[in-house]
């Protein structure tokens, strides 16, 4: 297994850009299952996850063309299977956003249930619950949901989510476009992937309005057409290199991002010292005050507050702020298996339930530690690139599922970062 060998204690300084959303590209890539015409995505970012979304569309009989890396042209025109099969969905439950458009197109699909993972249960009990709402007839077979529409077409209704879930709502929104009749999606879930999710659906002739906050109104069509969209930049990678400049000291350009989409994370950010200028609509400098940082408590809640998906990279840069900050999780059960190798490096952290009490300024220092999931192991390597020292960090499958070309990015703006690959050759620019 690959892994990343970091010398840190470098101050990061330059300019780094921002790929593709993984969780837009990943819906939106499943949206093509609506219709039988042409879906061009651009901006699609090159991570393990939108791989394995492709091959989840080429199983179920799409044809995937990608003229450029980075632009999907996708036609499903000759979908002649409905499932995606465990061994898929075992590797991103994301693919259970195949369910909704199954449905709704051909009034037929089975996914197989996705499991737990390393930050919690994650069960979809409330997209069945939605889809039934829908009219369609849903069981669990062998590990399997099978979902039928009774007369091959979904039935427009009012969806009342229970607790905000962000694949919930998109599969919703993707299923309702073709249903008869009117469906109101409340308690949506208001990340700025819905909305761009939203937008590419309107462009393909869907009728849905109120994307982007609690309330969306889905009138249905009878079909979908064609459409070209481009994918906005990926709010969560912008956020770890905003840690990256701060927590190693340095100075950092972020390119190709949307300020607008991580509002909470900056505000956060600056109330704990780190100074983020916005140079223009898509670029961000980020830098660390004079006077250092100082402790900040967050909480983690849907969108437009703190995002879970940036929790483990700002414990990171808690470690080297001055007191004690306390960071509560709240959206998923399991999801502070970073702490334990933050210790490793010499972080002070306290864990209690959902609450973790991180105690700074600590000097860390290199060791090697073990990434166990994707913004686990994004928070490890900015503390790999802080520390003093050699951080080897095991498993970094993790990180190339939604990080694109990360050695690579941190190479340009100064970060003594390798991936030492299975044939133990070292290899310092290129990336598989
Ligand atoms: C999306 O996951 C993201 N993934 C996650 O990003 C992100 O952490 C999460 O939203 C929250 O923002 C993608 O978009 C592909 P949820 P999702 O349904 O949709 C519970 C990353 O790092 N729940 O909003 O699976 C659930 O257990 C990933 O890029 C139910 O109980 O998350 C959780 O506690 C990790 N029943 C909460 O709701 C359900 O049917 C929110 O989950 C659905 C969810």
């Amino acid at each position: 297994m690959d892994k990343f060998l970091i010398r840190g204690g470098k101050p990061l300084s330059g300019k780094i850009s921002v790929s593709g959303a993984k969780n837009s590209a990943l819906p939106c890539l499943a949206a093509p299952l609506l219709t039988s015409e042409t879906v061009i995505l651009h901006n699609v970012p090159y991570v393990k996850d939108l791989i394995t979304q492709r091959r989840l569309l080429e199983d179920l009989g799409a044809t995937v063309l990608t003229p450029e890396l980075r632009t999907h042209k996708v036609t499903a025109a000759n979908i002649e299977i409905f499932e995606a099969p465990y061994e898929l969905v075992k590797t991103m439950r994301a693919s259970v956003l195949a369910l909704g458009p199954l449905l709704a197109r051909f009034g037929k699909a089975k996914v197989s249930l996705p499991g737990g993972c390393a930050i919690g249960t994650r069960p979809i009990d409330l997209h069945l619950k939605a889809f039934e709402k829908l009219g369609a007839q849903v069981s669990i077979e062998s590990g399997d949901v099978i979902a039928r529409a009774p007369n091959g077409r979904l039935i427009g209704a009012v969806v009342d989510f229970e607790k905000v879930t962000v694949t919930g709502t998109e599969n919703v929104l993707m299923a309702a476009a073709l249903a008869k009749g009117k469906t109101t999606i409340r308690n949506a879930a208001c990340e700025p992937e819905i909305a761009d999710l939203a937008e590419l659906l309107n462009k393909m002739g869907a009728r849905i309005r109120g994307a982007g906050t609690p309330t969306i109104e889905i009138e249905g069509v009878e079909q979908l057409g064609g459409a070209e969209h481009t994918i906005i930049p990926d709010r969560i990678e912008t956020g770890t290199f905003l840690v990256a400049g701060a927590i190693t000291g340095g100075e950092l350009e972020v390119k190709d991002c949307e300020p607008q989409h991580l509002r909470a994370v900056i505000e956060k950010m600056r109330e704990a010292g780190v100074e983020i200028e916005e140079l223009n609509q898509s670029t961000l400098l980020v830098r660390r005050n004079q006077t250092g940082l100082k402790a900040s408590d967050v909480s983690t809640e849907p969108h437009p507050h703190f995002p879970t998906d940036m929790q483990a990279q700002f414990m990171a840069l808690m470690t080297q702020a001055e007191g004690t900050s306390t960071i509560t999780e709240t959206i998923f059960e399991n999801r502070f298996m970073h702490a334990s190798e933050l210790i490793r490096l010499g972080a002070k952290i306290d864990i209690s339930g959902n609450t973790a009490k991180v105690h700074g300024k600590s000097a860390l220092m290199g060791a090697p530690v073990l990434a166990s999931d994707l913004r686990a192991s994004a928070s490890i390597v900015l503390a790999g690139l802080a520390a003093s020292g050699e951080t080897v960090v095991d498993r970094v499958y993790h990180i190339d599922r939604g990080y694109e070309n990360i050695v690579r990015k941190l190479r340009t703006v100064g970060a003594d970062i390798v991936r030492i690959t299975d044939q133990l050759t070292m290899s310092a620019g290129e990336e598989v």
